[in-house]
């Protein structure tokens, strides 16, 4: 029998994010993925002792905020690659996009604000929800344990995308943890979307790194020297144990979990 009031859902494409701000998401929890990078790059920055990451559409909103409070790092990349003063008009950003570069040494004990072309979008177009979870590979189980045990009816995995287009390693995410938490939503309300993002994450499973690498971003990212490295960084499975979310103050930071 299928219960109505449950449902699991994949949203697979950025135009999908203007529909979510007109969306009841009051019961929702919403797990985003931008994988290559984004959310990547934020759970590294906090596991590596950042105190949280403010995320933010417009680089103008990032330099207004910066201009309020001067110890946040800036961070955030357009086209791929750091802001620097041609796009700002004035300063570089601190950061760029690439998780690799938030190391302890940089991040640690200090707050950032960050822009990004698709995931920082993805972020803010979930803000009405119950919660917004930070997902990628690199915290996927720690991720489908919170939300098994926060037990919510209702889930709505939002894949970022790369520019107007669905993103392949954003939607393997999403299979993957639906794959980790599909027993609980047997016989519920579970979506089109939820079964093809499954069943595509079990296709590609065996090699992630590999599947990473057909993908737009992935090609991109590989073709960069100095950013190719972080198409297998992203790739890896469960490597951080900790579950962040997007609060109502506008702040992404970890969950303390016990
Ligand atoms: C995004 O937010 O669109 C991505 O994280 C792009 C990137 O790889 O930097």
């Amino acid at each position: 029998m299928i219960e109505k009031n449950r449902s699991l859902e994949a949203l697979f494409a950025p135009a999908e994010f203007t529909a979510l701000k007109g969306r009841d998401l009051r019961e929702t929890v919403c797990v985003v993925f931008d994988v290559l990078r984004a959310t990547s790059t934020m759970v590294t920055a906090l596991a590596n002792g950042a105190v949280a990451a403010i995320p933010v559409e417009e680089i103008a909103e990032a330099l207004a905020l910066r201009k309020r409070q001067p110890e946040l790092l800036l961070a955030g990349e357009r086209n791929g690659v750091r802001i620097e003063a041609n796009l700002t008009g004035s300063i570089a950003f601190d950061l760029g996009n690439s998780p690799r570069e938030f190391t302890r040494e940089r991040v640690g004990g200090r707050m950032m604000v960050i822009t990004t072309t698709n995931g920082t979008r993805a972020l803010r177009a979930c803000t009405q929800a119950k919660r917004v979870l930070i997902g990628s590979f690199l915290n996927l189980r720690a991720t489908a344990e919170f939300v098994e045990r926060e037990g919510s009816d209702q889930l709505l995995l939002v894949c970022s995308g790369t520019h107007d287009e669905t993103a392949y390693e954003d939607v393997l995410a999403a299979g993957a943890l639906c794959d980790l938490i599909w027993p609980r939503w047997n016989g519920s309300t579970i979506a089109d979307s939820a079964q093809m993002a499954r069943r595509l994450y079990r296709l590609e499973q065996e090699d992630l790194p590999a599947a990473f690498g057909r993908s737009r971003n992935g090609r991109r990212l590989l073709g960069l020297p100095d950013l190719r490295e972080d198409v297998a960084y992203c790739a890896q499975r469960d490597v951080l144990d900790l579950v962040a979310e997007l609060r109502e103050d506008g702040k992404v930071r970890v969950i303390e979990v016990n």
